[in-house]
């Protein structure tokens, strides 16, 4: 399933924001990566507005690089610094685009990757039209694409003023993940799935995404942003997406895009009572963070979606820092059999059978179902049939999105109406809201959390890293 856009290859790659976070944590591994698979062979241009020479660029990129993994193959490092240009600038001002023009030389099909703050997403998009540095060109946008529904629509049509929709390229890197990539596939590659995929027979699907740590030092962003703009609108939505969407009705990506801008379409907008918002304690001594913030640092919420497939089916989502393990699980729980035919307590009481896909820190499809003790009585166990393992040699998210990006392969981006759509779902709750409650770093957030899934089986608390089965 590809869709390229017809045309060739990006000649350049621009990185507005090449001194930032962004550039030192995600994109110069990835394009070191890119660059040990001898798939990068074009200019690299970095703007910033720090006066430094090309030199420290490369010192930096090179450290970047160094921090993120062992440097094990020093001729594609030296390819990859031989490629970096440098320009200083200020976004603002129209004579940094014509600097870039002249370092981009004869380029002139440029992937520009703005891996800058939001607020200055306009301001770079129409100084790249202004300078003429549009044409035949690609963006790629960071997310938090938008902060809410209305500022999403302003971002959406300011870039589109400026490019087509198939140049525009929203990532959001849960999409570049082998395990959540797999979801589709696992979902329409089988056929013993879909008679159970409904309302019939799911009785509850939930998604943790737990970290163990907390902000690392982001305070002033995860201020103006909290656990839902910055995971659940976007990285958990994008699963309940997957898991949702009908079949795509002919193979091509396209298709897939217009199943999940449905799903979002169908999801019903919060309502405060359906959101648990926490804080743990000791966020409000972070640099960065107000000595009385409200911002929530775990999220759990309930949501439905109002689809034929999915009516009265609940979908718990919750995400948090500082929680007991880094893992990020989905579990699709089934209905329990009509009649309770044994003496199991179970699953009358306790976990009816479920899929379990395990997204991180390693990858896994379990599917649990009840089997009988060896012994005169009738009862059992739920055992877990373990599907998949990761493999080793996987793509990082963001090497596998630059590299579709350049190619102008939109398959894993988000497309702007789905994108709308999910904020539109979030827009209730972003500023009409309980307050967070406090909870202790190393747990699973506030108990409050507990009550929103009672009428279900209750969360089901992912192992960390390293344990297998569940
Ligand atoms: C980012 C969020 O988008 O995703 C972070 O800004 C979060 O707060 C991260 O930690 C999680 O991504 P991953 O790939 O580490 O699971």
């Amino acid at each position: 399933m590809n869709q390229t856009d017809g045309r060739a290859q990006s000649d350049a790659l621009v990185l507005f924001g090449v001194t930032g976070d962004l550039a030192y944590k995600k994109i110069f591994p990835a394009l070191y990566a890119l660059a040990r698979r001898g798939a990068l062979n074009v200019p690299l241009v970095g703007i910033a507005s720090c006066p430094i020479s090309l030199a420290q660029l490369r010192q930096r990129a090179g450290a970047a690089i160094k921090s993120a993994g062992k440097i094990d193959d020093k001729p594609a490092l030296r390819h990859l610094l031989s490629l970096l240009r440098y320009v200083n600038g200020d976004y603002n001002d129209p004579a940094t685009f014509i600097a870039l023009k002249e370092a981009l030389g004869g380029a002139r099909r440029p992937a520009h990757y703005l891996a800058i703050p939001p607020a200055l997403f306009a301001t770079v998009i129409n100084g790249l039209g202004t300078a003429g540095l549009a044409d035949q060109a690609r963006v790629i946008v960071e997310k938090p694409f938008g902060r809410d529904l209305a500022s999403a629509r302003k971002l959406n049509r300011d870039a589109r003023r400026i490019f087509p929709e198939d140049a525009i390229f929203r990532i959001d890197h849960y999409l570049g993940k082998e395990a959540i990539m797999n979801i589709l596939y696992f979902r329409f590659a089988n056929s013993f799935l879909e008679p159970i995929w409904n309302r019939n027979y799911v009785a509850s699907v939930q998604i943790t995404l737990a970290e163990d740590f907390g902000i690392n030092g982001r305070g002033a962003f995860y201020e103006s942003a909290g656990c839902l703009r910055d995971v659940i609108q976007n990285h958990l939505f994008q699963i309940v997406a997957l898991l949702a969407m009908e079949p795509p009705a002919y193979q091509g990506f396209g298709a897939v895009h217009s199943e999940k801008a449905k799903v979002f379409q169908a999801m019903r907008p919060l309502h405060p009572d359906d959101v648990v918002r926490g804080q743990y304690i000791g966020y409000r001594k972070e640099s960065g963070v107000g000595s009385e913030s409200d911002v929530e640092t775990f999220c759990a919420l309930r949501l439905s979606i109002d689809s034929w497939r999915w009516n009265g089916v609940p979908w718990y989502l919750r995400s948090g820092k500082c929680l007991a393990v880094t893992a990020a699980e989905v579990l699709v729980e089934l209905k329990p059999p009509p009649q309770k035919l044994f003496d199991d307590s179970t699953p009358v009481t306790g976990r009816a059978n479920y899929l379990r896909f395990r997204l991180a820190p390693d990858s896994a499809v379990a599917l649990a179902a009840r089997v009988k003790r060896a012994g005169k009585e009738f009862v059992g166990d739920q055992c877990e049939l373990y599907l998949l393992e990761e493999q080793a040699g996987q793509e990082t998210p963001y090497e596998r999105l630059l590299g579709d990006a350049m190619a102008g392969d939109g398959a894993l981006f988000t497309r702007e109406d789905a994108v709308e759509a999910a904020w539109a779902v979030v827009d209730p709750v972003l500023a009409t809201h309980h307050v967070a409650y406090r909870y202790k770093p190393g747990s699973w957030g506030p108990k409050q959390a507990d009550a929103l899934i009672a009428s279900d089986a209750g969360w089901y608390n992912p192992k960390p890293g390293g344990v297998s089965a569940g």
